[in-house]
């Protein structure tokens, strides 16, 4: 046993089943473990690494910024979180989702608790001297974070077993059943909380009339409709924002995972008319959009502007989707379809998954386990053709030998 093994057998707590590999260093697309071998990392550090690793760019802004002013708490303005304010902002409107203010914190939990913490302020402002609509909509199989009002938005067994009772008003339909979440909607909900796909759910993708729905619902009966965007933003399905595709609007969103490309840092982004919601010491953070996370998350946003990779994802994703389909395609006996969008695709095996997410790595490709029978397949933004072409070689290789 490595001293390292050693060190989180005994004072680490016991809430991550033991990890197969230690990592030491990364480069691009690649990692090392310790025993120097090399894999190619469609983890990403499970959808961060936006840039993979040890981008220059993204290097040389965090370097810089550590050097100058690395923390200064919100109690006064830095330069980097208003920079970065406007540039999401700008980002957003030029997505057709209109004009918006941001908030910064350090996780996708903490954000989504963000939205809640809006979601709980319209509740009051729309039920006004009669109290408060706090009910919140999810979707069946959704994931939102492991905090307490993160997972009681998350229903799903696994996440709130043991931790029960779950803070109350929330209330979960089946994703793409609109008349479902019709049938719960009422005077008494605040808001409706959904990925446009779940991630961590086998890749379950909502359906823009599904969206479109919503939309209407919450409209008619003034709720927000609010979008998880911590997995599936920063262009990860070849739009800056999954929920673009079904060319909604959005009352608000979450950010985090590639925003930093591998410093923590969460966001949430408001529609201007529900802006006015948060107030002076209504919320706030202590690190949240510190200098130095804001340095790390221009330069990711700054290198997707720069090199076009949201354009490059849409068209080099739809290639690699069909190369993995035409894999899939030769082993029906073990694997079943190409699940998700862009580069936040998987392949749904016919069988439980640790024994093919074994085989990958053994053949030198790192993924990332989802629900059900699904890998999820996860690289940087930045990953050349010959990488990915790579990533379909390893899985013929894997189902291969496995037949
Ligand atoms: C859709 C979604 N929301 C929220 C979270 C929670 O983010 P974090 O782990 O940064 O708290 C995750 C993490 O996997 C996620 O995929």
């Amino acid at each position: 046993m490595s001293e390292t093994t050693d060190a989180y057998a005994r004072f680490l707590l016991g809430n991550y089943a033991p990890p197969a590999l230690t990592l030491v260093r990364g480069e691009g697309s690649y990692v090392f473990d310790n025993t120097g071998r090399r894999y190619l990392d469609f983890c990403s550090g499970i959808a961060v690494n936006a840039l993979g690793h040890a981008h220059p760019r993204w290097l040389a802004a965090v370097n810089a910024q550590a050097a100058t002013l690395a923390h200064s708490s919100n109690l006064f303005r830095n330069e980097k979180q208003a920079e970065l304010a406007r540039t999401l902002a700008e980002l957003v409107e030029a997505g057709g989702s209109g004009a918006g203010r941001l908030l910064f914190c350090n996780s996708g939990a903490e954000a989504n608790e963000a939205l809640l913490k809006l979601a709980r302020l319209h509740g009051k402002k729309k039920a006004g001297a009669e109290g408060v609509a706090y009910k919140v909509l999810v979707a069946e199989n959704a994931f939102h974070g492991r905090t307490f009002g993160a997972m009681s938005a998350t229903p799903q067994e696994k996440i709130q077993k043991g931790f029960r009772p779950m803070l109350d008003g929330f209330e979960a339909a089946p994703l793409n059943d609109l008349a479902a979440f019709e049938r719960r909607i009422g005077a008494d909900t605040a808001a409706v909380l959904v990925e446009a796909i779940q991630g961590e759910s086998g890749l379950s993708v909502a359906t823009p009339e599904f969206l479109r729905g919503l939309r209407a619902l919450c409209d008619k009966h003034d709720a927000l409709l609010l979008f998880d965007e911590v997995q599936s933003g920063i262009g990860r399905t070849g739009k800056f924002l999954a929920f673009q595709h079904s060319g909604v609007r959005a009352d608000a969103f979450s950010l985090a995972k590639g925003l930093g490309g591998g410093f923590p840092i969460g966001a949430i982004w408001v529609a201007q008319e529900h802006a006015g919601l948060f107030t002076p010491g209504s919320h706030g953070t202590t690190f949240g959009g510190n200098p130095l996370a804001c340095a790390a998350a221009l330069a990711v946003l700054g290198v997707v502007r720069d090199e076009s990779l949201l354009e490059k994802i849409a068209v080099r994703s739809a290639v690699w989707r069909a190369e993995l389909g035409a894999v899939v395609a030769r082993f029906p006996a073990q694997a079943r379809a190409v699940r998700g969008v862009g580069y936040l695709s998987g392949v749904e095996f016919c069988a439980e998954t640790p024994p093919f997410a074994a085989a990958l790595r053994e053949a030198g490709l790192l993924v990332v386990p989802a629900g059900g029978n699904v890998l999820r397949f996860l690289p940087p933004l930045t990953v050349s053709e010959p990488e990915l072409a790579e990533s379909v070689a390893i899985l013929a290789h894997a189902l291969g030998q496995k037949s």
